[in-house]
This record gives C-alpha cells, structure tokens and sequence, in this order.
C-alpha cells in the first residue's frame, strides 16, 4: 500500500483532549484517523535556526512530523504573505490586503523549504496531498527538485473571482504553480468555476469535463465539500450531558431560550454584523426581550495581524454597547467569550440551544454549521441560520434559515422566524440535513479526493 502524505501548515496538537479551532486541523485529523499516514507542517514554534531535520512524534496510525519556523519565515510567509495578502483576498477583502516582494519571497522560501524535507524522505509510490493558502507553490517547489509522486492540493478557503484575485501582484505565478499538481480540490462548485474562469482568461487554458489543458500540462480539478461524521459528533455531544460547564451555561439561562455562535475571531466571520442583527430582533420584536440570551464563543486567532486586532476591538465595544444598553438586572442579552472549548462541550453547547447562527460574510466552507445540526437532539431540534456565503450553503440551503449576512434586519426576521418554529418544520428541516451531512460525511469527502488523485 502507498503512504500517503499530508502537508498543511498547522498540524493537530499531539497532547490528547487538546482541541484545536480551525476546520483544516479538525478535518484532516479525523479523516488521517482512519487511514493512517504521515503529516507534516508546522508545529506552532518560533526557532533561532530553520529545522533542517523535522521532530517525528507517532501516534496510532499517525507519524506527526513538525519543523518550527525561524522568526523572519514566521513574519514574511505566514503573518504577511498568508494571512496578510492571501486570507483577505480570497475572501474578497481587498481593502485589508498589504503586499510586499519580500512577503513573497519569504512565502516561496518556505515552501522550497517544506519540499526539501519533503524530498528527503520520500518513496516513489507515495501520495502527497496538500493543504490550504499556505502551501499553494509546494507542488511547484516539489517538481523543481525533480519529484514525479501523485500531488494534490485542497483549498479549504475561497477562490476568488479574477477580478479580485488579479489585484493580487504575482496573481499568475502563483496560479501556474498551481498547474503542477494531479488534482485541485475546492469545497464549491463555484470555486471550482472561479478557478476556471481565471485559468481560461489568463493562461489560455482548455476545459473539457473536469480536466484543466494548459500547454502540455493537464490537470484534473474538482468540488470536494469538507464533510464532518455525524454520528460521532452526535455521539459527542451527548458525552457532556453532565459536565459542570453546561449545568453552569443552563443555569445561567433560567430556562431563556438559546442563540449560539462559535468562531475563530475573524473577520470573515461577520461577528458585528451579527451582534448588530441580535439587537435588531431586541427592538424590532420586543417579546424576545429578557427572553433569549445569544452566546457568542470566539477564540482570539492571529492576534498579530494589523485586521484581526481591529475587528476583536470592534466587536469588544459592540457587545459593550449592546448590553449597556439591553442588560436587566436579572438577564444579559449576549455573552461574548474569548476562549476555546474542549470539542465534546461545545457540542453539547450546541445540543441545548435552540438556535445555530453561522453568519460569515465569506467561508470556504464553515464546519460549524454542519457541527451544529449533527448535535441536535432529533426529538426537539433546534434552527440553524446560515449565511449565502458560507461554502456550506450549497449543500445546506433547503434545511437551514438562510440569510445575507448584510441585511441586519433580515437576520433579526430569520432569528424571530427560527426561535417560533413549530416542532414539525424543525423536525423535517433537521432530518433533511442529517441526510444530507450523513451522504456526504468526512470519510466519503477523503475517499472522493484520494480516489481522483489516483496512485
Ligand atoms: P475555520 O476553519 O475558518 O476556523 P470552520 O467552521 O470550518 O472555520 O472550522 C472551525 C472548527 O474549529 C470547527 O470544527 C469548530 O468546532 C472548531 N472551533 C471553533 N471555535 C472553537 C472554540 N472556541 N473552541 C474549540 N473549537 C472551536
Ligand atoms: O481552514 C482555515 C484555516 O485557515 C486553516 O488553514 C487554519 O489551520 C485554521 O483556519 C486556523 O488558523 P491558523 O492556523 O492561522 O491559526
């Protein structure tokens, strides 16, 4: 059997029960679970020296092989070129971009770098599967020392249209690097055709089916949404039915119903948007007052990058606003906190509330959103609202509420409309999406993929 071999620039926490927020690691994790194989990629550390030899740490079926970045890759590669330049951009938030040459070149430096190491250890009949924004020049960097292994990339975010990607300097290196893989992967149809659209118009590319010509180059490309396991996230939810955090969120609530988010703190998220549509509902439906309580989870997420601590700023004086001005002596309309959860609670989080709001102004995909119907109880479900513009809309949009993120007043209706909802539509709604996540769950998201990139 041929390895395979997973490269993203996170890799899961090794330590047991630490959970990580981010839908490349939980994903990739669960799917490697069942496979087995090799990943490598960052481990989270800034080092003097750049590692020439990565640290292997095994467990189960899983070798974890890590390298820590020197503090000028750490700056260049991923807080500027990654998510300085290329998280804004891909999703569509030109007016945050900064682009510098040496941001660039910082970003190349460390995916040569990623294919040394790469190289070094390879078997001819090895798979390579490639991961996110990070890493898009690897499979270039790969064939330049001459490596012939089956490559695939996944972009868990968005492709811009070209007209937004283009505003991006070297928008046409880094799309011809993407002509050296076997396979591209994207979570949406759309994608798939912004991708398309841009090789056609920019690099004289001819489609048929699902194959991209380009010169003598011929690559495959294709919509693989992320899935999640249902079942097991079912399961999991139901795990911390007597843990003291829930008895203390269920206290809390005195029996008000529940609105919950959870998000890594960013600002494709649409955080304040939201906040403002939750205020909306206060005033545009008064009987909701003293009635619901919205919980928002955020984790801080890189802190060090110029539009992240400006949207954590915003949203802190939003819902300072908001509850100065709606709190009662005996109810707080939003509890905002930024910390993490361990993966069963946040479940079961979700399990008692009876509402899911998912607003992002632009996602690749958006895992909660799926999270969160897997965690109902199907005797009494809750609602999930969901935004157009996460990646989870194409395979959500018949079951969930949907709504753009845009329109705070036809967020505050769909939230009105959600926290009414007669158990029957709740019922159908849920059962429908559970087939859905079911159909298409994690393993079947892997197996597509895997199979498409062949041996
Ligand atoms: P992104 O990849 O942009 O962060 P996703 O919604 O696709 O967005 O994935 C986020 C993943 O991280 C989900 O599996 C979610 O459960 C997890 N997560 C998000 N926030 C937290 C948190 N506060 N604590 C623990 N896990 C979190
Ligand atoms: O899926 C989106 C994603 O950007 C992953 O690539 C990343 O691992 C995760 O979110 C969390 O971000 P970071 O790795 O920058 O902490």
């Amino acid at each position: 059997m041929s390895r395979l071999i997973v490269v993203s620039n996170r890799v899961a926490p090794i330590t047991e029960g630490k959970s990580s927020a981010g839908g490349l690691v939980v994903g990739v994790l669960d799917a490697l679970r069942e496979t087995g194989g090799i990943w490598l990629g960052w481990n989270g550390n800034i080092e003097p020296e750049p590692t020439q030899q990565p640290v292997t740490e095994s467990d189960k079926n899983i070798d974890f092989c890590t390298v820590a970045l020197t503090q000028r890759d750490y700056d260049h590669y991923y807080r500027g070129f990654s998510n300085g330049l290329l998280w804004p951009t891909f999703h569509y938030r030109i007016d945050l971009s900064r682009y510098t040459g040496d941001d660039y070149a910082g970003y190349l430096k460390v995916n040569r770098h990623f294919a040394q190491i790469l190289a070094s250890s390879l078997r001819d009949d090895d798979r390579i599967w490639v991961h996110d924004y990070h890493l898009i020049p690897l499979g270039k960097a790969c064939r330049d020392l001459g490596i012939r292994n089956r490559i695939g990339f996944f972009l868990h975010i968005p492709f811009p249209s070209p007209s937004v990607l283009t505003t991006i300097p070297p928008h046409r290196a880094l799309v011809e690097a993407m002509c050296a893989y076997d396979l591209l992967g994207f979570q949406t149809q759309t994608d798939v055709q912004a991708f398309v659209d841009y090789a056609t118009r920019y690099l004289g590319a001819a489609v048929s089916g699902n194959e991209v010509k380009i010169g003598d180059r011929s690559i495959k490309v294709g919509a693989y949404p992320i899935g999640i396991h249902p079942d097991q996230i079912r399961a999991l939810s139901k795990q911390s039915r007597r843990s003291k955090p829930l008895d203390a969120l269920k206290s809390g609530l005195q029996h008000r119903k529940l609105i919950v988010s959870v998000d890594r703190l960013d600002y494709s998220k649409g955080l304040v948007e939201r906040f403002n549509a939750f205020e909306r509902l206060l005033e545009t439906a008064p009987r909701h007052r003293g009635k619901v309580t919205f919980v928002q989870i955020a984790p801080p997420s890189r802190q060090d990058v110029q539009g992240y601590r400006q949207i954590r700023r915003q949203l802190e004086s939003t819902a300072g606003r908001i509850n100065g001005k709606w709190t009662e002596l005996s109810w707080t309309p939003i509890r905002y906190m930024n910390r993490s959860y361990e993966r069963a609670l946040l479940m079961s989080f979700f399990r008692v509330s009876q509402v899911g709001l998912v607003t992002p102004l632009r996602d690749g995909m958006n895992l909660v959103a799926k999270e969160y119907i897997a965690s109902q109880p199907a005797h009494d479900p809750g609602v999930l609202v969901l935004s157009e513009f996460a990646g989870a809309a194409a395979e959500m949009r018949d079951g969930a509420l949907m709504v753009n993120p845009y329109d705070v007043q036809g967020m505050a209706d769909a939230l009105d409309r959600a926290l009414s909802m007669a158990l029957d539509e709740r019922k159908s709604r849920y059962e429908h999406l559970m087939e859905i996540l079911r159909k298409n769950d994690l393993s079947s998201w892997r197996d597509r993929f895997l199979a498409d990139l062949g041996d």
